[in-house]
């Protein structure tokens, strides 16, 4: 037998309802501030990542998709959505010309992690980036867009972690990473082989560290917030006055520095402990120098991802609702069949889901049927009933039953059926 790879999985109908969910959760909330998809290519030429995520980040060393065209480029299956919009917003001028543009993405991302429960190789994210502002506002709008998606979707025990890790002046970041780097030097011992790396390349990366050893030296680092220069300061205090006034919560932490190293100024995650050792189901920042160091022109932006997989699991996809089918045809065979398949085509055109089995063996065995695919409705059409072009139809909720004339039983349906029209193809 032929199976997936680890990590690589299938997505069954029975977590469509709750897929669906999601991301028209995401989709909506989207459209009420304006953001607009973009559909991004699943593959890039690899110094797009490399260039855009940093050289020392874990994604770029040791966990992208990687192989050569047949002309030798180097090509890499996307581990995440930012660095390919920023990519496409500046090779499309027009975009890039604008004063402001938002764009939302869904889709799947790819990265050669040890797979665990919500840790995948092809995973799935949808996110939202902004560009053309340093105003905290729009940090402030991101955010805010993930919070209320995670409601939406009926999310409710996270913490959103916040931090502003400054920008790179020498009285802001830079000046911070030099302190930070001496602290870990005199405690080189002690840090894994890794972080001994990222101690000569890029300290701050240490801080992101989830080895035991590594972590727990971090305690006593010093912190950014004692380092912001006074405009990253005045802009942090700004998405924090915006978060406030929207009455949106969240848990400062210093040492939030994120695995990507586009960041500037704020970056955040939205976490949860029903994850295990996953603990972020969302998570973003503002990277004001991408833009410019993919030759676009100097453009400050912000946005968030969050994968799909891990909020169906924090979510709880307990309540998975059926099929959501409308009728099962229920029939005796010979003529009541040939009028079960008729009452089927009218169904359908009428925009109300019917199925049926025309080999349906005995009235038991199709009532069973019904009920595995928790049709909202059956239709019975025995000999008696097809002799009379009749129909018995039963509400499944209700359980009430009754004999009526088959040309009446669409009208019926749809008017029993709450949510007509809304996904229904209504006339
Ligand atoms: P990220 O934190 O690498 O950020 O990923 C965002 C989200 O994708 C995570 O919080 C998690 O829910 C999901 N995710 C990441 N890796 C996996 C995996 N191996 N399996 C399952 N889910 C995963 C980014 O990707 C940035 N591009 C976010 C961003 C957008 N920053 C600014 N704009």
């Amino acid at each position: 037998m032929l199976t997936n790879p680890p990590g690589i999985e299938d997505i069954f109908p029975d977590r469509m309802d709750a897929w669906s969910r999601v991301i028209g959760a995401a989709r909506e909330v989207f459209r009420l501030s304006n953001y607009r998809e973009i559909i991004i290519p699943v593959m890039e030429y690899t110094e797009v990542f490399a260039r855009g995520l940093g050289d020392e980040t874990d994604i770029v060393t040791k966990e992208m998709f990687t192989f050569e065209d047949r002309g030798g480029r180097s090509l890499t299956l996307r581990p995440e959505g930012t660095a390919s919009v920023v990519r496409a917003y500046v090779s499309n001028g027009d975009y890039n010309r604008l004063s402001s543009a938002k764009f939302y993405y869904c889709g799947p991302m790819f990265r050669a992690e040890r797979p665990q429960k919500g840790r995948l190789r092809q995973f799935n994210q949808f996110g939202a980036e902004f560009f053309g502002s340093p105003d905290p506002y729009y940090d402030y709008e991101i955010i805010a867009m993930m919070h209320a998606i995670s409601r939406r979707v009926g999310i409710e025990d996270f913490a959103l972690l916040l931090n502003s890790i400054g920008c790179g002046s020498p009285d802001c970041r830079g000046g911070y990473v030099v302190r930070l780097k001496s602290y870990f030097e005199e405690r080189r011992g002690e840090l894994c082989e890794d972080c001994r790396r990222r101690l000569e390349k890029n300290p701050l990366r240490i801080l992101d560290c989830k080895q035991e050893g590594c972590a727990s030296l971090k305690k006593g680092a010093p912190s950014i917030a004692d380092h912001l220069c006074a405009a990253c300061r005045g802009h942090y205090a700004g998405v924090k006055e915006h978060l406030n006034a929207a009455s949106i919560q969240y848990r400062e932490d210093p040492f939030l520095v994120r695995g990507l190293d586009y960041y500037t100024r704020t970056t955040f995650e939205f976490v949860t402990d029903r994850l295990g050792g996953q603990n972020a189901f969302a998570a973003g920042g503002r990277y004001d120098s991408l833009v410019e160091s993919f030759g676009g022109r100097p453009t400050p932006a912000v946005g968030f991802a969050a994968g799909v997989e891990r909020m169906l699991l924090v979510a709880g996809a307990a309540d998975a609702p059926g099929s959501g089918l409308d009728v099962y045809l229920v029939h005796a065979g010979g003529e009541a069949l040939r009028q079960a398949l008729e009452l089927a085509r009218t169904l359908r055109e009428a925009g109300i889901s019917a199925d049926l089995d025309p080999q349906g063996k005995s009235f038991k065995n199709q009532l069973k049927k019904a009920d595995r695919e928790s049709a909202r409705f059956t239709v019975i059409i025995g000999e008696d009933e097809a002799a009379g072009r009749a129909c018995s139809l039963k509400n499944m909720a209700t359980g009430e039953q009754e004999k009526i004339p088959a040309q009446m039983c669409a009208a019926m349906i749809r008017k029993a059926l709450p949510d007509y029209g809304k996904g229904h193809g209504s006339d």
